[in-house]
């Protein structure tokens, strides 16, 4: 008998660059959401059963994501040999990556290929505007390694094949771009080519975009602080009402949430592995498409893995103006460990 991996688990850890190229690769289990700056793993593909049979197509996802953010885990089942054989002969790559050298021999998931921390670093540190590649903060603020790269020229940076195929597919996108393309096809292109521009050295496409990327006058530095309009907006609302305008702030949205006696602004980010929830009024919940953390209306973790609440963000009036100031969290580390939230510049009462 021999052996085989299946995939039974399948998530997404915190650092994606919105490329494309899972979606592409297993659009049954991937969806990228641009609106949101990540990609979430579709609710069919949450069940074990349910991705056993799409093990290659997950496998050659993790093996092709740019930023290695894509995990997943496996079991392994015995075959008979007739079965190995035919996996093998269905996908040679993986059965030679897995050092197997006979169809007969048992199918493992190849090995993920080294990727440069420091490329990963660039990459995740990267957005578009405008159509300029763009770097989310300066410079100075980077580790050491990224800022090393930062002096090397395009010839000089290391290649890596998977770089150069989601590279393929974005020239291959560009050129089909059609008349009246949809706003998430032309980020979805722009979005590669963000983080294929500046690694581009087999081909060379992207010197161009490469030198915007290291260019200083397309540096921006985001501000902490995001003003959020008259108080009397905030006072309007029902208690539990949770206004949703700032969610797709960059580089940290938030919510602004009515409570009895006060608001206060709930970062986006999901507590378990940093995907984006939803806000979903009828439940009068916010709900992760991740792994199905869910969290109250005032940010409480209540279902699923995410260990404790929405993070809040210091909120505060000046004049009858709301401002939300990202460079100051409150953290509360468990569903009844709240008091943080009491300090007064994390809420605004009214
Ligand atoms: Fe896992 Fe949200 S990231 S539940």
């Amino acid at each position: 008998m021999a052996k085989k991996q299946l995939v039974t688990k399948v998530w997404i850890e915190p650092g994606c660059i919105i490329c494309d190229a899972c979606e592409t690769t297993a659009p049954d289990v991937f969806e990228v959401q641009h609106e949101n700056d990540t990609c979430v793993i579709r609710p069919a593909a949450l069940d074990a059963e349910f991705n056993k049979p799409r093990t290659k197509a997950i496998i050659d996802a993790a093996e092709e994501c740019p930023v290695d953010v894509i995990k997943f885990d496996t079991i392994e089942i015995e075959v008979s040999d007739a079965e190995a054989a035919a996996d093998a002969a269905k996908a040679p790559a993986a059965a030679s990556a897995a050092g197997a050298g006979a169809a007969a021999a048992k199918l493992e998931p190849p090995k993920p290929k080294e990727v440069d921390p420091a490329i990963q670093a660039l990459l995740a540190a990267t957005t578009v505007r405008g159509g300029h590649v763009v770097l989310d903060r300066g410079l100075e603020d980077m580790p050491e390694s990224v800022r090393r790269m930062a002096k090397l020229s395009p010839s000089e940076l290391p290649p890596d094949a998977r770089q150069a195929k989601v590279l393929d597919k974005s020239k291959a996108d560009t050129k089909k771009e059609p008349e009246g393309a949809s706003r998430r096809d032309i980020l979805g292109v722009a979005g590669m080519a963000a983080g294929w521009a500046a690694v581009a050295t087999v081909t060379g496409g992207g010197t161009l975009a490469f030198a915007r990327f290291m260019a200083p006058n397309v540096l921006e530095v985001e501000d902490p602080k995001v003003r959020c309009g008259p108080l009397s907006k905030y006072v309007a609302m029902a208690p539990g009402d949770v206004n949703e305008d700032y969610k797709p702030v960059k580089p940290s949205g938030f919510w602004i949430i009515r409570q009895e006696d006060r608001i206060a602004a709930l970062s986006i980010i999901c507590t378990h592995l940093g995907c984006i929830p939803s806000w979903l009024p009828n439940d009068r919940k916010f709900k992760c498409p991740c792994h199905g953390s869910g969290f109250k209306e005032n940010g409480v973790n209540f279902e699923g893995p995410a260990p404790r609440p929405l993070e809040r963000f210091k909120i505060y009036l000046d004049g009858d103006e709301v401002i939300v100031d990202r460079s100051r969290k409150f953290l509360a580390m468990g569903p009844s460990d709240t008091a943080v939230w009491n300090d007064p510049e994390a809420y605004i009462p009214v």
